[in-house]
Formats: C-alpha cells, sequence, structure tokens
C-alpha cells in the first residue's frame, strides 16, 4: 500500500452530522489500520464555538459509536485525538479567511506537513462557489509547494444547469486533478468488486451483452423514512437523491466496456461513455418510462408509521417524489435494445441494493416446470448490501422420473472469507484522495452527463402536474404500476430479501 504523505486534512463544516457520523469515525479507522502518515493532523471549521478539547470530546463519543474498528484503549483514542483541532469560523465572512489561514499554516509548521492540504466541504451546497474561490485567494489552491486537494460532497448541483456552473466555479479556482467529487457508492467494496468480477472471469464477460442479456434490473430500496431530513429531501426527492448519482453509477459500472488500465482515466472514461449513450427520455415521454411514488401513512409489524406528508420539514401538500421506478436503454453496440430498470424508494420492506442481470430464456422449451412468472432462472444477482455476495441461479433437474426442471441458487457470500473486514466507503475514499488517486471519484463530464439525462424527467415533473404521484403504503414495494414498465409476458420486478438466496427457505426482511 501506498503510505499517504503528511498532510493536513481540513473539514468545512466540522460540526456537522457527517463529520460526527462518518468522516472522524473513517479517519480513525484508518489511524487504527495505521493507514495515515505520521504526520498528520485534522482541522475542524465550523461556525459553532467550540475549542479544541470540546470538538476532541465530541468526535471521541463519534468513534465509540460509528467506527467500524473498536478502540483497544484509551490510550490509543487519546493519541488519535491528540491530532484533532477546532477554529470557529463563518466561510461566507471573507475577512476570516485571513485568520484561517494564518492558524492553518501554523499547525503545517507544528505537525510538519509540508503545506499539503486535503479540504473536505462537509457544509451545505450554496458554500462550494465560496469556499473554492476564498481559498484560491490566500493562494491555499496553489500546489507550487504541496498538494492542494478538494473533496465536495453530494449534491453536486440541483440541475444540468447548476452543476454545469458549479464545475466552471471550481475550475477557475482548481485543477479537474485536484477536484475530488465523492459519490459513496463508489466506496463500497462491493461496488468496485463489480469491476472485477466483469473484467477478471473470462466467463462472464462473453455473455456480457445485447446476444444474451435480456435485461438489468438495479434495486435500491431503504426500509427507513427521511426522518430528520425532511428540509432538505423536499428540494430532493429520491430521482436527485438517488438516480441521479449512485444508481445511474452502477448502471454505469454494469455496462462500461473493459478500461485499458485500471486507473482513474481508464475507469472514468468508459464510464462517461455509457452516460453519453443514455437514449435521452424526451419530457413528453417521461409518464411511459418514469413512475414516481410517495409512502402513505400505514401499519408496519403492529406499529402505526407517518406518511411523507406527516414527516417534519415536509408540505403537507408535498408531490416530492419518495419512489422513483425506470426504464432506459443505452443506445450503444453492447447494449442495443436491453431494457434497464432502476428501481428506489424510501419506506420500503427491506433495505437491499442489488444489480440482477437477466439472461435471455434457453431458445427452445424442452422441459417442464412449475413457473409461470418470466424467466425465473438465468440470473445473476450481484448484492451490494447486505449480505454482500454473488448468486446464481439456473435450472436443474428434479431427481426421480421424467424431466422436470427446478432452479437452483450457487451463491457466495463475502461473509463466508477468512478476512471479511469490509472496509466503509468513506474510509476508502478519503484514503484514495489521501493518496492522489481520484479513480472512485467522479469527474465533471460525467455528473454533467448524468444531469444531462435526468433533467427532461425533473422538468416533465414541475410543468406536468397531471403526471401521478402514486402513494404507495409505507413497507410495501412501491406502486405497482411500476411492474407495467417491464416488458415481457409475466415479468416482473424481483423482490429481495433481506438474505441473499431466498428462495424457497426462508425471508429475511
Ligand atoms: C445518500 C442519500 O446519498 O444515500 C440518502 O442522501 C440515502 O437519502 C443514502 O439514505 C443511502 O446510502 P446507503 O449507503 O445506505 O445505501
Amino acid at each position: 500500500m501506498i503510505q499517504p504523505k503528511s498532510h493536513i486534512l481540513v473539514i468545512f463544516g466540522a460540526s456537522g452530522d457527517l463529520t460526527y457520523r462518518k468522516l472522524i469515525p473513517s479517519i480513525w479507522d484508518l489511524f487504527e489500520q495505521n493507514h495515515l502518515p505520521n504526520e498528520f493532523a485534522v482541522l475542524g471549521l465550523g461556525r459553532t464555538e467550540l475549542s479544541d478539547s470540546d470538538f476532541r470530546i465530541k468526535m471521541t463519543e463519534g468513534i465509540q459509536n460509528f467506527a467500524m474498528r473498536k478502540p483497544v484503549s484509551k490510550e490509543q483514542l487519546r493519541q488519535f485525538a491528540d491530532k484533532l483541532y477546532y477554529f470557529a469560523f463563518n466561510p461566507l465572512v471573507p475577512q476570516e479567511y485571513n485568520n484561517f489561514k494564518a492558524y492553518l499554516l501554523k499547525l503545517d509548521q507544528q505537525h510538519n506537513t509540508q503545506n499539503n492540504f486535503i479540504y473536505y466541504l462537509a457544509t451545505p451546497p450554496n458554500l462550494y462557489g465560496v469556499v473554492p474561490e476564498e481559498l484560491a485567494k490566500q493562494g491555499l489552491s496553489n500546489e507550487d509547494e504541496g498538494f492542494k486537494r478538494l473533496i465536495i460532497e453530494k449534491p453536486f448541483g440541483y440541475n444540468l444547469e447548476s452543476a454545469q456552473k458549479l464545475n466552471s466555479q471550481l475550475l477557475q479556482f482548481f485543477n479537474e486533478e485536484q477536484i475530488y467529487r465523492i459519490d459513496h457508492y463508489l466506496g463500497k467494496e462491493t461496488v468496485q468488486n463489480l469491476l472485477v468480477t466483469r473484467f477478471s472471469n473470462s466467463i462472464f464477460e462473453p455473455l456480457w451483452n445485447r446476444n444474451y442479456i435480456h435485461h438489468v434490473e438495479i434495486t435500491s430500496s431503504e426500509n427507513i423514512g427521511v426522518e430528520n431530513r425532511g428540509g432538505y429531501y423536499e428540494d430532493s426527492g429520491a430521482l436527485r437523491d438517488m438516480v441521479q448519482n449512485h444508481l445511474l453509477l452502477l448502471a454505469g459500472l454494469v455496462a462500461m466496456e473493459p478500461p485499458v488500465l485500471i486507473n482513474s482515466n481508464s475507469i472514468r472514461n468508459e464510464i462517461v461513455k455509457v452516460f453519453q449513450s443514455f437514449r435521452p427520455i424526451k419530457v413528453e415521454e417521461v409518464e411511459k418510462y418514469v413512475v414516481r411514488g410517495q409512502y402513505l401513512s400505514s401499519v408496519i409489524k403492529g406499529k402505526s408509521t407517518k406518511g411523507y406528508r406527516e414527516e417534519k420539514g415536509v408540505d403537507p401538500k408535498s408531490r416530492t417524489e419518495t419512489f422513483v421506478a425506470m426504464k432506459f436503454f443505452i443506445d450503444n453496440w453492447r447494449w442495443a435494445g436491453v431494457p434497464f430498470y432502476i428501481r428506489t424508494g424510501k419506506m420500503l420492506p427491506t433495505r437491499v441494493t442489488e444489480i440482477v442481470i437477466h439472461f435471455n430464456k434457453s431458445p427452445h422449451h424442452l422441459f417442464a416446470d412449475d413457473k409461470n412468472l418470466c424467466n425465473q432462472q438465468n440470473q445473476l444477482v450481484i448484492r451490494i448490501q447486505p449480505d454482500e455476495g454473488l448468486l446464481l441461479k439456473f435450472d436443474m433437474k428434479v431427481p426421480g422420473a421424467g424431466f422436470n426442471a427446478q432452479t437452483v441458487n450457487m451463491d457466495f457470500h463475502y461473509s463466508s472469507l477468512s478476512d471479511s473486514y469490509l472496509p466503509s466507503a468513506y474510509e476508502r475514499l478519503l484514503l484514495d484522495c489521501m493518496q492522489g488517486d481520484s479513480t472512485l471519484y467522479h469527474r465533471g463530464d460525467a455528473v454533467e452527463a448524468a444531469w444531462h439525462f435526468v433533467d427532461p424527467i425533473l422538468q416533465a415533473w414541475k410543468i406536468n402536474p397531471e403526471i401521478p404521484v402514486h402513494g404507495y403504503p409505507a413497507g410495501t414495494w412501491g406502486p405497482d404500476v411500476s411492474d407495467k414498465l417491464m416488458e415481457g409476458e409475466n415479468c416482473t420486478w424481483r423482490y429481495p430479501c433481506k438474505n441473499l438466496a431466498d428462495d424457497g427457505i426462508y425471508c429475511e426482511l
């Protein structure tokens, strides 16, 4: 492993939830595995007045609650906490950047971090333009001495226009190579494994095209609602929150051509080509290809649950979608004519993210089976979470007289590996940025291409209130009209369980 160079990680928005729940626990996980450089410090910035010691106490609590690797001793935790600093600061006031710079350079001297800085924007998106500009004015984006990298959280823009504007703003102050647009799905071990499964096994790749694949289905369901994020979610909705970034990325990884090398440019070039090949869904076609829904109050396991409109921060007449199902095509040589289906939603029966590759039926039906559903065999299920693994479903002969066929499962579970530690997405992504590797971060052109595809859907929903927002009771698989998107007789979505190999035994929700 390449040991990262000494540096300071500067977190803007350090008094927020992301820092407490994800960032600091992941940095701790890196520390615990000796992946951090010896000369290293974290400088948290936020408007809330906190002393170093307050910040350290709060972050230590975050580590105890959320880190993957539990601290072995108080001493070990203290050694880590000593590397954390806090500086109260209002990023909207340009004059305050002078003091911030002086403090940062003092820390740099103290820790001998050689002017290497990573800036993490864990702030509301209205600061994504201001902070880079002010950093640049202070000479803090300049790489004459030491590296300067900028990590930006989602949402990266609100639509195509705002994403383009943000990209061009950022590029005035930082180079593309310095910008790391984070999508935590790319940090998931199982998402990265898609590349290995596809490109290191010659058994799959010859079949991976329109000649053998009937359709591709991608589901990311959650069994929680919007919780305390109603205010954010009202302006976002499932399409912006999950589809534009995470789910299109999964489609990109399934559909991409083999990269020439495993490096940032080769991989990102192939992903962007897929995004650019999405067949545009025109504003007037949106109703045919996309279904939106919103969860209603319901009773789950004997407990009544709120509908979306009753959630805190949500308009009681809200038409924001908490569920999206859609069908689309990738117009290129490999995928011409193969439908891709994507589905995501809040308050569905279980939390599952998986990709299902449905291979074609055998061309001639020889054996009797008892299924009247469309092609249940010939599926490869790539489980992103939970019960991470792979499941291949195919037909076998039922023992005994005749030639009856029955679908069986062949499965691999990550949990069966002897060392099955799956690093958290943030742990992996932060380490990559520290090493200067942007392979698992989005490039600006890919983000814009994804917005380009999603924009007409947003527009159609905005200008055409006739397009229904289907209600679905919380705890169900969303509006049943989403089944109508599926082509083919008796074809429906797969209804996954928490456990990967569910069939016929038990289904844990
Ligand atoms: C985030 C969304 O990007 O992804 C959340 O903003 C969603 O609404 C989350 O809950 C899902 O991530 P994961 O890793 O739990 O699938």
